[in-house]
């Protein structure tokens, strides 16, 4: 599909007004998406578990206006943030619509009122960009579905992916579960630098009950806007080199995801995760997004690992926080060694347990 194919057509439906609630998760990238280009292209293909408990509720209330806003004029909204009339999330949400209103031509015809809520602390460091603009992308296609009943399923949560994309790359991978790929690679026929897919291949039972135990090792601002750290890939030094070794990372994973060879996974998502910040590193200007603690719980991970040869190990996001990636089968004496040793480097001992989620839902 081509962003032709996103384009509305004319409504089938009048619609004056309604409400409509989803609930998104966040995801966690195992291959980053590191780098993109303009209109949200990302430069490298990624692939991510989708989330269970770390998640945005959004409700969307529209009601149609006497005469549709003008072409110079912005959409029409009000944005609430956990009850609070939220300017500061304005501009965000604003530059959103300005790049999907070609695609939504019928948001120009409402008064939008939309009301967010996290399951998450705001300033625990998680990013809720993947969750909260895929929610929002979600109720919008709601909106769509009024007025056109026929669109499929399908279409639906591509365009609901194509939408989120557009307020937040690694957004689109939060609209479906459970293993996500975005980004054209030569080995998924399917694949869209526009929108995201389930992962179509053989994927072991070991991995789809797979735990997230996110470690808050600093709950701050993050240091590096992801708009920043994108544009950091420009003129790096080893942009190329990198974004080749994305496309290899995703077509080494195809016998490991199908084998369950947890031992080359934990080796690729570690890369993965060292390599993103080594981007940051190498980059001008340079970023240290580690904090000590970080590194502590790593070193940790490490030991635990070597001691006892359990399949526990780590990957980062943009930040400090450390998320802990483990099967099911053996949570029990990981979540043990967590509590143990790893909690007391997070910042007020705080931790999140998550684990892989189907998607997101409509309430
Ligand atoms: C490090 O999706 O937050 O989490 O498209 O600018 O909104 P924008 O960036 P964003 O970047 C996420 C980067 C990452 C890696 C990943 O999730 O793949």
């Amino acid at each position: 599909m081509t962003e032709n194919d996103f384009l509305s057509r004319t409504n089938s439906k009048t619609v004056e007004n309604g409400s409509v609630t989803w609930q998104s998760p966040s995801n966690i990238a195992l291959v980053k998406y590191w780098g993109k280009k303009e209109n949200q292209v990302p430069a490298n293909p990624s692939v991510s578990f989708t989330l269970d408990h770390c998640k945005t509720t959004t409700t969307l209330k529209f009601h149609k206006r006497e005469s549709p806003a003008a072409k110079d004029e912005d959409i029409d909204f009000e944005f609430y943030f956990e009850g609070k009339k939220k300017e500061d999330f304005k501009p965000k949400i604003s530059t959103f619509f300005k790049r999907i209103e070609n695609y939504c031509p019928y948001l120009r015809e409402y008064h939008l009122e939309i009301s967010s809520e996290n399951s998450f602390p705001h300033s625990s460091g998680i990013a809720s960009s993947a969750s909260g603009m895929s929610a929002l992308a979600l109720c919008l296609m709601s909106l769509e579905k009024e007025l056109n009943p026929e669109i499929t399923n399908e279409y639906f949560n591509k365009k609901a992916s194509f939408l989120a994309r557009l307020g937040s790359g690694s957004a689109c991978r939060s609209i479906e579960g459970s293993l996500i790929e975005w980004g054209k690679h030569a080995d998924l026929s399917d694949s869209s630098d526009l929108y995201a897919i389930k992962y179509p291949y053989k994927v072991d039972a070991v991995f789809q009950k797979f735990q997230d135990t996110i470690l808050l090792v600093d709950k701050g601002q993050k240091q590096v806007s992801s708009t920043v750290g994108h544009n950091l890939m420009h003129g790096h030094p080893f942009a190329e080199a990198r974004f080749q070794q994305a496309h290899d990372n995703l077509h080494n994973l195809k016998p490991i995801f199908a084998t369950g060879d947890l031992n080359a996974f934990m080796n690729l998502v570690e890369s993965e995760a060292l390599t993103l910040h080594a981007m940051m590193m190498s980059s001008n200007p340079y970023f240290i997004l580690m904090k000590p603690n970080t590194m502590e719980i790593i070193n940790k991970i490490w030991e635990f690992r070597e001691a006892t040869a359990l399949p526990v190990c780590f990957t980062l996001d943009a930040g400090a926080n450390v998320h802990v990636l483990y099967p099911k089968k053996n949570k029990v004496e990981i979540l043990e060694f967590i509590k143990n040793e790893l909690v007391a480097y997070c910042e007020n001992g705080q931790y999140i347990c998550d684990q892989i989620g189907n998607g997101a839902k409509k309430l």
